[in-house]
């Protein structure tokens, strides 16, 4: 009896060791909401809810992180995509976005589903 109880004491502050261990390295890579703001933007900020798709949708890493050697350590979007003046072909800061979040979320909705579309389901105030 007495050894079951701590036999059953340690694998139980193994498990938490482990919990607090994993969560405290997921925190460090990126947190679970990601506030999104342009600089000097005049709209609220877009809350995105990192987890929910990375996690949760199971949504690959380098559909959002496109252009990475290794996309789950990802470079910010705005090194690539300034607020004005891109290279010919690629997006300035808001078109890359709004192209990505919107288009593929124009896409769940076709499909029946929910993700939002309007600008203030994104652009919370
Ligand atoms: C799926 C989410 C989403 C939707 C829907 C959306 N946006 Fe955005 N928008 C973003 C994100 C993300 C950014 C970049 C971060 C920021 O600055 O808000 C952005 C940036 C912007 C910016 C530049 C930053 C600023 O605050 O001035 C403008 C302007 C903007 N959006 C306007 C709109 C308008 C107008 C609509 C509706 C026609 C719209 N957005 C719909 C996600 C969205
Ligand atoms: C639906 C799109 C999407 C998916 C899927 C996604 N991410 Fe992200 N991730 C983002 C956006 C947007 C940011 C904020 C980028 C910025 O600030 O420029 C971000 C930020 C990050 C950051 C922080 C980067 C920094 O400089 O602070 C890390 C780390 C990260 N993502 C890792 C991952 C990993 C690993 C996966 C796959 C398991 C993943 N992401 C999947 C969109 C996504
Ligand atoms: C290392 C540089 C780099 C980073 C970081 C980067 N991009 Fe891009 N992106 C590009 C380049 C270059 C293009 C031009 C088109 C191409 O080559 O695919 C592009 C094109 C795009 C396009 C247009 C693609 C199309 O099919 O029309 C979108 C949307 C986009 N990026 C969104 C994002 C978002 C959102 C982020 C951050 C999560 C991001 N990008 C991070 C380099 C980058
Ligand atoms: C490849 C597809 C895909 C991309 C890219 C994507 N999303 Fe989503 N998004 C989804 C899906 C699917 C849902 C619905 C998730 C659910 O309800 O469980 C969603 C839901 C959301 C929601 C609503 C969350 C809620 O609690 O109801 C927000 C906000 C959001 N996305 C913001 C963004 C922003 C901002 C971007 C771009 C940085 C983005 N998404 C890019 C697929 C995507």
């Amino acid at each position: 009896m007495k050894r079951r109880t701590i036999l059953v004491g340690f694998i139980v502050f193994a498990l938490s060791l482990m919990f607090v261990f994993s969560v405290s390295f997921a925190q460090k890579k990126v947190s679970d909401v990601i506030t999104l703001k342009m600089e000097g933007g005049k709209l609220a900020p877009v809350n995105f809810p990192h987890a929910l798709h990375a996690d949760k949708q199971k949504i690959e890493c380098a559909k959002c992180h496109h252009k990475e050697p290794d996309p789950t350590q990802p470079e910010q979007c705005i090194k690539c995509h300034p607020i004005t003046g891109a290279k010919e072909g690629v997006p300035v800061f808001k078109d890359a976005y709004h192209k990505q979040c919107i288009d593929c979320h124009k896409e769940v909705v076709a499909k029946g589903n929910k993700a939002p579309t309007k600008c203030t389901e994104c652009h919370k105030k």
